[in-house]
């Protein structure tokens, strides 16, 4: 939907992490990026739109092992300005003609250039620069029409330049925050080098998004299932502003939201955006099948196959849909497709909506699919949802069944939700909710002795979990304040009825996953 009208520069994936973040800093150049293979054709290079340049990613190989990723060798005749990066620097030198070897010496985070020669690249940057390398392998020598513009005492050919060809070379990864300077790199080598302009905003988004799907979705119907999560909510509000009552919403009640989640999702969708949605109340049909049920995969499994059946019952009665609109973001399309088989968008699967039955032959509609989590919380706000909704933290499809562990039980969800209520309150509070990646609370399967009042108690043990992570695939345990962890215990001791004691867990991930199920 952007593609035609805005300049673009592509980034070359020769190792999914570092091209994400590559493209995320143009983009906040406000300079739209995208991501393709390592071994994209120029025919498709030029298909992104009015490409300015090409970025070649960093990666995990090495340019001196047989069968390493190459690029097109074409892409160094199409007049472009090339920026490599670690890796792209290396492969680059190596495809025009220089040599790169395999040191001893390894040279890993933090590290100082020295800048020697004058270069477009190093626009504003001061001639001392702390940056960030993480590399084993290093150009030894140049291709002809190259010059060295900065050096390490271990790394000569830090960065390199052909001021004909534009083609510019660096050894440190300029998109990682460790290395001070480098958004001003980024910034020289796309505004100045390239000439890309900067008018990607999240204004001209929403204004190309409601031309493109109203121009998709002619005057047909599409169905939104709305989850109260992020990503959905946005998806169905865009889609909303584009083609109002065509869009019906979706929302199911399985019993296992948290606190006032279905009533702030009906009153904001239902009332504030005066959208049309159907509200489908199935938690006694899911607590039902839950019952006895104390094995996590049977939990989880049982929840994802009614909450499949209940969706399709309800949109079966919405009349004739054409579309099925998801909140698919790019780097679940990127990392579904990376040649390195990244980290695949599976683990949403239980909650997305899965493979469609027969009878119901729809089209999706993806409108976040070029946007990244941060752009589509700044789209959300942009759209006028309110902050608690854009900011949130991530909530598993299975929803509060994964962390009533053991048998799960209405009592028990309503217990579970008062303490996740007051964990959240009080996180929010000390303002440490944007710290977080995801805070949570389980309850346990045991109970313990305790005294209140003057009395023995034998009650319920919840666990309340923070953590800090980039993307989920690892965690770190946050370092919640003791004060913080001190009012939540005495708050859901004293306000929940039935819990007598309160964990605070202190694992990472790995060994142990974010969720306890
Ligand atoms: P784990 O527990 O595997 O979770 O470390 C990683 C992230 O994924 C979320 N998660 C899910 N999200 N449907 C979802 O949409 C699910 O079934 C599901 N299971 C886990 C989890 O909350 C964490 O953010």
């Amino acid at each position: 939907m952007s593609k035609a009208r805005h300049d673009c520069v592509v980034v070359l994936d020769f190792g999914a992490q570092y091209s994400q973040l590559i493209a995320r800093r143009v983009r906040e150049l406000g300079v739209y990026s995208q991501i393709l293979p390592f071994n994209a054709t120029p025919e498709e290079v030029l298909a992104c739109g009015s490409v300015k340049g090409i970025i070649f990613s960093g990666g995990p190989a090495s340019v001196t092992t047989p069968g390493s990723p190459r690029p097109d060798a074409g892409l160094f005749k199409m007049g472009l300005p090339i920026l490599g990066i670690c890796y792209g620097l290396q492969v680059m030198s190596q495809m025009l003609g220089g040599a790169v070897e395999c040191p001893e010496h390894k040279e890993y985070g933090i590290a100082n250039i020295d800048i020697i020669a004058d270069s477009p690249l190093f626009k504003d940057v001061p001639d001392h620069s702390q940056v960030w390398m993480s590399h084993g392998d290093r150009v030894s020598k140049l291709p002809e029409g190259f010059k060295c513009i900065a050096s390490t005492p271990s790394c000569p050919y830090t960065a390199v330049e052909d001021s004909t060809r534009k083609f510019y070379g660096v050894q440190f990864h300029p998109e990682v925050m460790h290395s001070l300077d480098g958004q001003k790199m980024l910034s020289a080598f796309v505004l100045g080098i390239c000439k890309a302009s900067a008018d990607w905003s999240m204004g001209s988004f929403i204004n190309e998004a409601v031309e493109a799907i109203r121009e998709e979705v002619g005057g047909k119907q599409v169905l939104c299932g709305l989850s109260g999560g992020v990503d959905s909510s946005v998806a169905a509000v865009l889609i909303h502003k584009a083609i109002g009552d065509q869009l019906v919403c979706v929302f199911v009640n399985n019993g296992m939201l948290r606190k006032g989640e279905a009533e702030s999702v009906l009153k904001l969708f239902g009332e504030k955006f005066n959208m049309r949605l159907r509200y489908a109340d199935a938690e006694d049909a899911f607590l039902n099948a839950l019952k006895g049920k104390t094995d996590p995969e049977d939990k989880r499994k049982t929840i994802g196959r009614l909450f499949i059946d209940t969706f399709y019952d309800e949109a079966r009665k919405c009349g004739d849909i054409s579309y099925l609109a998801q909140g698919t973001l790019y780097p679940d399309i990127v990392e579904s497709r990376s040649p390195f088989g990244g980290p695949t968008s599976t683990i949403k699967s239980h909650h997305n909506v899965g493979g469609l039955p027969e009878d119901l032959k729809w089209k999706l509609l993806e409108p976040l699919k070029e946007l990244f989590k941060d752009e589509v919380r700044q789209l959300g706000r942009e759209l006028g949802l309110p902050e608690e909704l854009v900011d949130r933290h991530p909530f598993p499809g299975p929803g509060l069944g994964v962390r009533c562990i053991g048998e799960v039980t209405k009592e028990r969800l309503d217990t579970l939700r008062d303490i996740d209520a007051i964990f959240i309150e009080e996180i929010r509070k000390a303002g440490l909710y944007g710290e977080i990646w995801q805070a949570l609370a389980d309850l346990l399967p045991v109970k313990s002795v305790g005294v209140q009042g003057d009395e023995r108690t034998y009650r319920e043990v919840c666990t309340l979990r923070a953590v800090t992570s980039a993307d989920a695939m690892t965690a770190d345990w946050y370092r919640l304040p003791y004060d913080v962890m001190q009012r939540c215990a005495s708050r859901i001791c004293n306000e929940v009825s039935g819990v007598n004691r309160v964990l605070y867990d202190i694992t990472s991930k790995p060994p142990a996953t974010i969720e306890w199920e």
